[in-house]
C-alpha cells in the first residue's frame, strides 16, 4: 500500500519538523516539499557537517529517497543552486531532485517588494524573513507571477522585462533604489537552463509513485498560527502552512493521505510579530531560549519564548485532522525544574478551553490558566519511553488528555538519534 505521512507545524515554525521528516525519510522513497519557500530553514546533518536547507527537502540527503519540490512552493533560484552546489560537493546524487513546473518564482524585485511593504506598515509590520515569499504569492494571486514552466516560454523574457520596469516605476515612487533590468534578465535566461534537468510534472510524478505503492512523506513549512487563512491574520505568512496547502501544493487528493503529524515543542516559540499569548518577556523566556537554542536558522532572529499552550494546539490539531503528535525539547524543560502548561483562557470573567473567535483582537488581555509541572530530569538522549521519569510522563499524558491524540515522537536531545518513538 502507498503511504504518504504529512509533518506539520502546530505554533508559529521552528518545531523541529524537520528531525521527525528526517527520521520519517530513512523508511520513505520521496520526500516531499508543497509550501512557503526559502522562509523555512531545517538543519541536515551530512558526513557529520551540519548544513541549513531552506528549499530542497532533507530526505534527499538519504539513499534511495527522491526529492520533489511542488507545485505550491515559490523557489529564489539563487538559493536553490546553493543548496544544490553544497549537495553535489557531498556527493548526494542530484537526479532524484524534482522540480514542479507550476511553482512560481521569486525575483529580485520581491525581495525589494518585501522590504517596503514592511516599511509601509510602519507599526503593523509583520517582521518577515525578507525573502520576498509574500510579494512572489501576491505576484501569483495578482496572475502576473511567472512560474518555473513559464522560463521556456517564448514570451518568458518580455514578460520578465515588463515586471521589472513596472515594479521598477514603483520603487522609485517610493524612493527605493531600482533594480537592474538587464542583471536580471542575464541571470534568470541562466537559471532556466541550469534548473531544465530537474523540471518535472511533479502531479503525475506523485501520483504515479502512489499507484506503484511507494511511501512519501511532506515536509511542512511554518505552521498553523503562520496560515494566511486559519492564523493570526495578519501576521502570518502568505501560504497555507496546514493540511489543505499540503494538497493544493502537491496535488495530491485528500484520500491519498495516510497520516498527519503535528509537531510542536514542550515550550513555546514565535519569530516576528504577533500574538503569542503564553509569552514570556522574563528570565523564564530567556532561560528557556538559551537552554533550547532558540534563535531563527534562517535570519539568526532570536526567538520570543514562552509555555507550551493547549488551547491554541487543541486548535491546530482540528483545523489539521492531527493523527499523531511529535512532542520535542522535552529534555529542554528538564533542565527548567517548573514547567507551566496553558490548559485554559479568561477573558471577560468567561473561561476558554478551545480556541474562539472571541479571542482574536484581544489576545493582550487574556489571562492564561496555567497547571505546573515539576520537571527536574536528565532524559538527554533518552530513546525508551519506559526509562522517563515519572514526572516527564505526567506532562506528557496531561497533553494527550486535552489534545486527544497520542504523542508518537518524542524529541530528547538536539540531535536525530535522540528520539523516541511510541
Ligand atoms: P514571511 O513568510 O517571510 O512573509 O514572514 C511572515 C511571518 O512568518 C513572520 O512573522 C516570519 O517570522 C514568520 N515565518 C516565516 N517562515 C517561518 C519559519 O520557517 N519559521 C518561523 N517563522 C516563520
Amino acid at each position: 500500500m502507498a503511504e504518504v505521512t504529512v509533518v506539520l507545524g502546530l505554533n508559529y515554525g521552528d518545531e523541529g519538523k524537520g528531525k521527525v521528516s528526517t527520521f520519517l525519510a530513512d523508511k520513505c522513497d520521496i520526500a516531499l516539499r508543497c509550501t512557503g519557500g526559502n522562509n523555512a530553514g531545517h538543519t541536515v546533518i551530512i558526513n557529520g557537517n551540519k548544513i541549513v536547507f531552506h528549499l530542497i527537502p532533507s530526505g534527499i540527503v538519504n539513499n534511495g529517497t527522491d526529492a520533489v519540490i511542488g507545485n505550491g512552493v515559490v523557489i529564489d533560484p539563487k538559493v536553490l543552486f546553493e543548496e544544490i552546489d553544497v549537495l553535489k560537493k557531498h556527493n548526494v546524487d542530484l537526479s532524484k531532485l524534482h522540480i514542479s513546473t507550476r511553482a512560481h518564482l521569486i525575483f529580485p524585485y520581491h525581495i525589494v517588494e518585501d522590504n517596503l511593504q514592511e516599511k509601509l506598515k510602519e507599526d503593523d509590520k509583520v517582521g518577515t524573513t525578507a525573502r520576498g515569499i509574500g510579494p512572489c504569492y501576491m505576484d501569483k494571486a495578482n496572475r502576473i507571477g511567472l512560474r518555473v514552466i513559464d522560463m521556456y516560454s517564448d514570451s518568458f523574457e518580455k514578460k520578465l522585462r515588463r515586471n521589472i520596469k513596472n515594479k521598477n516605476k514603483v520603487f522609485k515612487l517610493f524612493d527605493f533604489d531600482t533594480l537592474n533590468e538587464e542583471e536580471i534578465v542575464k541571470d534568470y535566461l541562466k537559471y532556466r537552463d541550469m534548473m531544465k534537468p530537474y523540471v518535472c510534472d511533479t502531479v503525475s510524478y506523485l501520483h504515479k509513485a502512489i499507484e506503484e505503492n511507494k511511501r512519501i512523506v511532506c515536509e511542512g513549512a511554518q505552521a498553523t498560527g503562520l496560515d494566511m487563512d486559519l492564523g493570526d491574520y495578519p501576521m502570518v505568512t502568505s501560504s497555507n502552512p496546514t493540511i489543505g496547502g499540503i494538497q493544493t501544493g502537491s496535488g495530491l487528493g485528500a484520500k491519498d493521505i495516510t497520516n498527519v503529524y503535528g509537531v510542536c515543542k514542550a515550550y513555546a516559540s514565535r519569530v516576528g510579530e504577533g500574538p503569542f499569548i503564553t509569552e514570556q518577556v522574563n528570565e523564564i523566556g530567556d532561560k528557556i531560549r538559551e537552554l533550547g537554542h532558540e534563535y531563527g536558522a534562517t535570519t539568526k532572529r532570536p526567538r520570543r519564548c514562552g509555555w507550551m499552550d493547549l488551547v491554541a494546539l487543541k486548535y491546530a490539531v482540528r483545523v489539521n485532522g492531527i493523527t499523531g503528535l511529535a512532542l520535542n525539547h522535552l529534555d529542554t524543560i528538564g533542565k527548567l525544574g517548573k514547567t507551566k502548561l496553558c490548559v485554559g483562557y479568561k477573558l471577560n470573567n468567561k473561561i476558554y478551553d478551545e480556541y474562539s473567535d472571541d479571542i482574536i483582537g484581544f489576545e493582550n488581555e487574556v489571562e492564561p490558566i496555567y497547571e505546573e509541572f515539576e520537571t527536574t530530569f536528565d532524559i538527554q538522549g533518552e530513546t525508551d519511553y519506559k526509562k522517563l521519569p515519572k514526572e516527564a510522563k505526567k506532562y506528557i499524558e496531561r497533553i494527550e488528555k486535552h489534545l486527544g491524540v497520542p504523542i508518537k515522537f518524542i524529541g530528547t536531545g538536539p540531535d536525530n538519534e535522540n528520539i523516541i518513538i511510541r
